[in-house]
């Protein structure tokens, strides 16, 4: 597992298959992802058996925070789109409960992620999408230092709007710098 301050991922299992299936079917939740149509229990369950045979770099984690003396389940995070001749990955996160939005666990969890990608996987850039209609994943991007590189105008279609898509990236060379305190 990795491990930060506030926050583990952990490899996903099937009985978090119930909660991704409530909020992948979360309007709000969902507003700013890729997903736009509902989602059957049956639907997400071929998606967790998917899981299985994924390139291991490439497997979803589950984000949980401290409750207790315990662990709750938040959301899932993880890699994907890996192109390992030119050593790049792009990220993905869904913090599902909405209830633990605002809190700092997005942030935290695209630290960890950017750890775990440069110092485990060895990646030179590691980079994500978001669109101009989430300034709450933008402002957790710009907490975690992520570099605004490009806007793709106009590129996705939702709730009855176009809206751009924005490209931002971390750099080895800026996360040695971080590191080193720089
Ligand atoms: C986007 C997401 C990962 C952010 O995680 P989070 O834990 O809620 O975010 P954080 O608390 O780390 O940071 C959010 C920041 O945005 C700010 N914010 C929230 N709403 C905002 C708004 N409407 N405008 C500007 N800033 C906003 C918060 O105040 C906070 O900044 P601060 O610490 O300077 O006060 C999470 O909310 C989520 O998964 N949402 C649903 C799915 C999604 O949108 N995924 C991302 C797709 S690219």
């Amino acid at each position: 597992m990795i491990y930060g301050k506030r926050v583990r991922l952990r490899g996903v299992e099937k009985t978090d298959v119930p909660k991704f299936y409530e909020w992948i079917n979360d309007p709000e939740v969902i507003e700013n992802l890729a997903m736009y149509l509902p989602m059957s229990m049956s639907d997400e369950e071929k998606w967790f058996e998917g899981v299985g045979s994924r390139d291991q770099h490439e497997k979803p984690l589950a984000i949980e925070v401290k409750e207790g003396k315990g662990w709750k389940l938040i959301g899932n995070c993880g890699f994907f789109n890996i192109e390992w001749t030119h050593r790049v990955g792009e990220l993905g996160i869904m913090i599902g409960d909405k209830t633990v939005w605002n809190k700092g666990y997005g942030t935290e969890t695209m630290e960890l992620l950017l750890k775990h990608g440069f110092e485990t996987l060895n990646l030179h850039r590691i980079f994500l999408r978001v669109y101009s209609t989430n300034p709450r994943a933008i402002r957790a991007y710009e907490k975690a230092r992520f570099v605004h590189e490009g806007t793709m105008r106009e590129a996705v279609y939702k709730n009855g709007k176009y809206a751009d898509i924005h490209f931002m990236s971390v750099l080895r060379s800026e996360w040695n710098a971080r590191s080193e305190g720089k």
